[in-house]
């Protein structure tokens, strides 16, 4: 059984920057939410480690293909998408 993560100083950011992703039209994309995933701005699961598991991924779907600034550090306002509030770290 993997080692449980103190919920402390959650969530954290992966990242002071947001990523610039291409998504594909109908898929669902998962948003990590706690920002412990080596996948960002994706979730890879690692969430399940943190105590008490009180985070879990946004789930996300494009209706159609663009362009889409996510998120890194957690902080945003409007998550999955990034709404500058990671100047103010
Ligand atoms: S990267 Fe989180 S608000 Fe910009």
């Amino acid at each position: 059984m993997e080692e449980m993560i103190p919920n402390e100083g959650f969530p954290i950011a992966a990242k002071k920057e947001p990523c610039c992703v291409q998504t594909e039209a109908g898929k669902t994309y998962a948003w990590c939410t706690c920002g412990l995933s080596e996948k960002q701005p994706f979730c890879d699961g690692k969430h399940k480690q943190i105590e008490g598991k009180p985070y879990a991924s946004l789930k996300v779907t494009f209706e159609e293909a663009k362009e889409v600034w996510l998120c890194q550090c957690k902080q945003s306002k409007n998550p999955p998408y990034c709404d500058g509030s990671h100047n103010q770290l």
